[in-house]
């Protein structure tokens, strides 16, 4: 075993910090965001519903902020039984292995939360989730976040203002390709790094969903923000195969109706979350905040749809055609 691995099972394990009662199982949720953001609060209310519907025989342990694990090491701790259950963001599948999640990452592909959700809540969905098994995890369902922005410290109009930005992403190949289609230079780094690198300048710039960059204070040290909704960002919830598999088959119900719960939870309060803090960003007057004209917004969607066919052959062609079927999506038509 990798020294890294063998140090993030040790981790797991003195962290654990649960003595258990004969017969308890404990679930160790582990994720990289804020309480009070739309994963940070489904991952609550899932303990609140679990732990009740399987009446004290599993807790519910929820780490947030990057705690316990950072974006890479909580892959491996998943998949060594460190911690049971994460929902990683769908941009982070690509180190696993499992490249189709960046279907996701696809700028413009889906314009609002029904066209994704005809993706994420239907037989597309499904069969995505069934790809992590070879992995020795178990998709549970998909929990959203909702549409990026972009930051950095200068008016992101055209996409000329791009050009040679040091733009922070996560570890996918669509979202480099993205930033690299608007000449700036993609940097991925772990989330729990981002507000560092911003106030240091080792990256100019960034993008996500308003409630990450207000919950993690980005604002704060960006001086303008654009309102791009440029792409998705949003969750698979996964457990370790291995412990979901041993579970008596009454709790894996009551565990399985608890995420049901939770997932609808979680997509509702979504979008509420995000105008929130996108409201609290503006009323902070810290960051300049541009809504792009339509004029703005078609050139920076010529600028990006293109990355659509340059990620054909490592997303899967067929698989970017069943979107375009199930939402609408034309490439041709911006
Ligand atoms: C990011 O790394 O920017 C996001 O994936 C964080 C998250 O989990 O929402």
């Amino acid at each position: 075993m990798k020294l890294s691995k063998l140090l993030v099972l040790l981790l797991g394990m003195t962290l654990s910090g649960a003595t258990l009662a004969a017969g308890e199982i404990v679930i160790k949720f582990s994720h990289v965001v804020a309480v009070d953001t739309p994963k940070g609060k489904a991952a609550e209310y899932f303990k609140k519903v679990a732990e009740e519907k399987t009446h004290g025989k599993v807790k519910v342990e929820v780490y947030p902020n990057s705690q316990l694990y950072k974006d890479k090491e909580e892959m491996e701790a998943l998949q060594l039984g460190a911690v049971q259950m994460l929902a990683p963001s769908l941009a982070k599948f690509g180190p696993l292995g499992v490249k189709e999640f960046e279907v996701f990452d696809l700028p413009y592909i889906f314009d609002n939360y029904e066209e994704l959700h005809k993706v994420t809540q239907g037989p597309i969905g499904q069969s995505l989730l069934k790809k992590v098994e070879s992995k020795g995890l178990y998709g549970l369902a998909f929990w959203d976040n909702g549409f990026k922005s972009f930051s950095a410290n200068k008016f992101l109009k055209m996409p000329a203002d791009y050009r040679g930005l040091k733009m922070r992403i996560q570890s996918s190949k669509v979202l480099e390709e993205e930033i690299r289609a608007l000449g700036g230079l993609p940097q991925v780094m772990a989330f729990s790094e981002v507000y560092q690198a911003l106030q240091t300048g080792v990256v100019d710039g960034t993008e996500n969903p308003p409630s990450n960059m207000y919950t993690q204070k980005m604002h704060e040290v960006q001086s303008h923000m654009s309102v791009t909704d440029h792409g998705y960002l949003g969750y698979a919830v996964l457990v370790n195969k291995k412990f979901w598999d041993s579970l008596p088959a009454d709790v894996r119900k009551s565990l399985d109706e608890a995420m049901k719960e939770a997932t609808v939870f979680a997509n509702k309060i979504a979008k509420e979350e995000n105008d929130h803090s996108l409201e609290q960003i503006r009323k902070s007057g810290k960051t300049q905040i541009h809504q792009l004209t339509k004029e703005e917004r078609i050139a920076l969607k010529k600028a990006l749809v293109p990355v659509h066919q340059k990620m054909e052959s490592r997303i899967g062609a067929d698989l970017i055609k069943s979107i375009y079927k199930e939402t609408g999506f034309d490439p041709n038509q911006l």
